[in-house]
């Protein structure tokens, strides 16, 4: 057992790329700081504002996941407290609760000494987060495309990309179960093969770092975009100018409310800047890809 006195550090992720549906997650440069250290109960303490809905005990999703993966592996945690630290929108769409989980994976995984593979990792990872998206990002960093079905997982991972990213972030959260409420139960055959044919040349593109066919194949899903578009204001509008400004392409971050704007590495500054100055109601970022995904410092 490793004495608790150390840091976790997690990527945000954006999920899905338009059809890569529930399968693609990108790691993003905003991170969660878990300083974990030895404690009599557990203790949960976020630094900044805005975690004020989150517990603060065992209920909190860092905690069940380490007292999980524990009793998976037979072992006992010791009792922690964690102090957390974060750039990353809760409920925004950049898979706060993916990245809880990992930080949670990783922290059992050092205090117990369980040598957890990136495959058993991003499997336990996929179990509690019901799919594979997110929290594989937010373990292993880059791109992460991945097969899920509940029991099984394979994965490609990606760890240098080479594109830009800025998100649209809207002031409101959107609980992910409330925007997959918006789904259909059943899709046809028809729509379902087109969707899965712009998900293959998505997923290709991406591991050939292809970003104008990535960007391309974002705006060609059939699997959630068309229902889940009418929450974010001037979504239209917005696609328009982000291909007026060069970028490769917009899409809904993961289950929204944010958006994802894929540019050529370099531009996002700008192309942030431009946005920000025609819709005002987003908060409009720049960041890049993180190639790393959660570590232990
Ligand atoms: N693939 C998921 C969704 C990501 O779009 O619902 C959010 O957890």
């Amino acid at each position: 057992m490793n004495v608790p006195g150390f840091s976790v550090v997690v990527p945000a992720s954006t999920a899905n790329l338009g059809p890569g549906f529930d399968s693609v997650g990108l790691a993003l440069g905003l991170y969660m700081t878990v300083e974990v250290t030895a404690s009599k109960v557990w203790e949960v303490r976020y630094v900044d504002d805005g975690f004020d809905g989150l517990t603060n005990g065992e209920e909190n999703l860092i905690v069940t996941t380490i007292l999980n993966v524990a009793k998976q592996y037979a072992e006992t945690s010791p009792i922690l407290k964690l102090v957390i630290t974060s750039d990353i929108p809760l409920g925004k769409g950049f898979g706060s609760s993916a990245s809880a989980i990992a930080a949670g994976i990783e922290i059992v995984n050092h205090v117990l000494t369980l040598n957890l593979s990136d495959h058993e990792k991003v499997k336990l990872g996929s179990q509690l987060e019901g799919h594979a998206d997110n929290v594989s990002a937010a373990l292993l960093g880059g791109a992460v495309i991945s097969y899920y079905d509940g029991e099984n997982i394979d994965f490609t991972h990606v760890k240098d990309l080479n594109v830009g990213v800025v998100v649209l972030v809207p002031p409101n959260a959107l609980p992910t179960e409330e925007s997959r409420g918006l789904l259909p139960e059943q899709l046809s055959h028809k729509e379902a093969i087109r969707s899965s044919a712009a998900g293959c040349v998505l997923a290709a593109a991406i591991v050939q770092n292809d970003w104008v066919m990535v960007g391309k194949m974002m705006e060609k899903d059939g699997f959630h975009e068309p229902y889940r578009k009418r929450l974010f204001p001037e979504f239209d509008a917005i696609r328009l100018a982000c291909k007026e400004l060069g970028a490769y392409g917009m899409t809904i971050s993961g289950a929204g409310p944010s958006l994802f704007v894929a540019v050529e590495a370099g531009l996002e500054d700008e192309v942030a800047e431009k946005l920000a100055a025609l819709f005002s109601y987003y908060d409009c970022i720049a960041v890049q890809p993180s190639a790393t995904g959660s570590m232990i410092k």
